[in-house]
């Protein structure tokens, strides 16, 4: 029988690649930049499966470029730059990579939060520039982070890790989510509050929802006013959570404190962007999962999702469980059919 047909749309850490085509008839995209719509629509024509990343859109008509496209799974545990709806409707199973990046984008978002806080990346500007000439007793001056009040705001896996890592610095913790978790609460001494006591009372709020149109712009003008001028944003999730011309005009009259931001509503960022202009923000690529191990992890279990849709099995990690056993198959002599 001929192996299943997939398209790959970025080179992945090789054991991925080495697994998938072993078992499929991979066509790999070569470029470092994603593939341009129109490849994209060219390339998934005839595929069975897709294993994309978060900067390749798949919505309807991408999905209708192949009739027999069964799977779609995402390098990723956000999944907001695919259309589930359409998914659902053409009964494909869509998966994601969840768990493996949680403590890894936690250890970022800490990071950033703890490099807002001390300056430094503004520190370390300074230390090189020549301009250090003494030991200054108002020199780089930013916010204690022990004993301080994180707010998170989402109490997912990855704001759960938050939780227990502000433990370590003695931190008192609350937190914003649409669901309440009270075992978390008290596993991890974390307080349920509103969104706009979380934003009125912490001194870090750092953002952990998923991009939803409920989520989308959630943190803008009223939000961040509400604020302390102390206070500093941490952002981790996906860039359009906050409203980017909001949080500029904040971060410019000092209304808060300063950023960490790891996502942007426009990725890249361009670098005339007025908020690369300003100290008060640190800034990183979207790089939240990128360490060795956590990448090889998700993409094991991309690949996974991958062979295992293609082959008509349910896959591992689905994000639309709606798609039960109804889901699209070769209608051939597959593992559903039979
Ligand atoms: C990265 O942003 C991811 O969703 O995995
Ligand atoms: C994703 O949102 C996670 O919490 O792993």
């Amino acid at each position: 029988m001929a192996k299943p047909r997939v398209f790959v749309s970025r080179r992945l850490p090789e054991v991925a690649l080495e697994r998938i085509s072993r078992e499929c008839d991979m066509d790999l995209w070569p470029g470092e930049l994603p593939p341009p719509r129109d490849a994209l629509l060219e390339h998934v024509r005839g595929c069975e499966g897709i294993l994309c990343l978060l900067t390749d859109r798949i919505d309807a008509e991408v999905m209708d470029a192949s009739e027999c496209l069964r799977v779609i799974s995402n390098y990723a545990v956000g999944y907001d730059n695919i259309d589930l709806a359409a998914a659902d409707e053409r009964r494909i199973q869509v998966g994601n990579t969840p768990g493996v990046l949680t403590e890894t984008t936690a250890d970022l978002a800490f990071a950033l939060l703890l490099a807002a806080a001390r300056r430094i990346v503004e520190a370390d500007r300074y230390t090189r520039s020549g301009e250090w000439r003494t030991w200054g007793p108002t020199l780089l001056l930013g916010q204690d982070v022990h004993h301080a009040a994180l707010g998170l705001v989402g109490f997912g896996r990855i704001g759960r890790e938050m939780a227990k890592r502000a433990r370590g610095f003695d931190m008192s913790v609350q937190y914003f989510d649409a669901v309440r978790n009270e075992d978390a609460e008290s596993e991890l001494g974390a307080r349920f509050v509103d969104l706009d006591t979380l934003l009125a009372t912490s001194d870090f709020v750092s953002i952990h929802v998923p991009l939803t149109d409920a989520t989308r712009h959630m943190i803008g003008e009223r939000e961040l006013d509400l604020m302390k001028p102390t206070a500093i944003l941490v952002n981790t999730s996906r860039g359009p959570v906050v409203d980017r011309r909001a949080l500029y005009a904040a971060l410019r009259d000092r209304r808060i404190a300063a950023a960490g931001l790891d996502v942007f509503e426009q990725e890249p960022i361009s670098k005339d962007d007025p908020l690369l202009g300003l100290d008060n923000v640190v800034v990183t690529p979207h790089i939240g999962s990128a360490s060795v191990a956590a990448r090889t992890k998700m993409a094991l279990m991309a690949a996974e999702n991958l062979i295992e849709g293609v082959n008509c099995r349910p896959i591992p990690y689905k994000v639309n469980p709606e798609i039960d056993s109804d889901f699209r198959c070769c209608g051939l002599d597959c593992d559903q059919a039979t």
